[in-house]
């Protein structure tokens, strides 16, 4: 290769490289994007209802060469249009909640905002995948405001229980473990497994339901000044000195 030709693959991969990074850039905003709704709504549930749905949140993008790979195993062009038209879970983003009804809730919560849209609904805790796995999928659109102009951005969402995520990690784990070659054995131990989860999942859930006011969280606290203030300001029956 030449001087000139070494030069030329220099400069290419330094504009691929910020490129690659531009566009994972767009999808790490999406990420923030929901991280920050779903934030917003936690934290107003245990204001209005006292209880915290939300148990944790987590978020991962997808590895570049994972995407490319899946990019190619679709046939889509190699442009960013097509790969953000075809590849959905490049952001994704993981809800894990106590009981099954609010992971319900809170993917209907998040869906019906205006700014999200609804682009497809996997249900795989009414209809369990072969392995036994359980979730609640929505790949969503979430706008992104970029300097210069507003994109459109696709996000993986996954709702699911404590004792569905507990499962999964460990179904993954054996997964890899066995290069996706699970023995026959274990593969029906392991649909066993996640059966019993869900049996723990209806069982917690009607617990729940029994110890509604026990679950009860404090609101954010706010001092007895501060609510006779606030009910003078609103004109409210904020009695006392004035
Ligand atoms: P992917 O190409 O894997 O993204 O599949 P897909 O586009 O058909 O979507 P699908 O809804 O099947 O799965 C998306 C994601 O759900 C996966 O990347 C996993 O995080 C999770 N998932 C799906 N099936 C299983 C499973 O059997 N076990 C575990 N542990 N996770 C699963
Ligand atoms: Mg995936």
């Amino acid at each position: 290769m030449t001087e000139l030709e070494t030069e030329d693959v220099v400069i290419a991969l330094a504009v691929g490289r910020d490129r690659l990074s531009r566009f994972l850039m767009s999808y790490k905003f999406a990420i923030q994007e929901i991280e920050t709704k779903l934030s917003i709504l936690r934290q107003e549930f245990q204001q209005v209802h006292r209880y915290n749905p939300i148990e944790h949140v987590s978020s991962r993008l997808k590895d570049p060469q994972q995407m490319i790979a899946k990019a190619r195993r679709r046939g889509c062009g190699p442009d960013e249009d097509s790969i953000r038209e075809n590849i959905f879970d490049i952001a994704g983003v993981r809800v894990v909640c106590s009981f099954i009804s609010d992971a319900y809730r809170l993917q209907q919560m998040l869906c019906s905002q205006d700014d999200v849209e609804l682009l497809k609904l996997k249900d795989y805790i009414k209809n369990p995948k072969p392995s036994g796995y359980r979730s609640l999928h929505a790949i969503v659109a979430v706008p992104v405001f970029l300097s210069d102009r507003r994109i459109v951005v696709p996000v993986e969402i996954q709702f699911r229980t404590i004792a569905q995520d507990f499962w999964a990690s460990l179904e993954h784990k054996i997964f890899y473990k066995y290069d996706k070659h699970v023995p026959g054995q274990l593969n029906s131990e392991l649909i066993q497994a996640a059966e019993t989860a869900a049996e723990l999942d209806a069982k917690m859930e009607r617990l729940a339901q029994e110890l509604q006011p026990q679950f009860a969280e404090s609101p954010t606290p706010v001092s007895e000044e501060s609510v006779r203030t606030f009910l003078r300001f609103i004109g409210g029956n904020g009695a006392g000195p004035g």
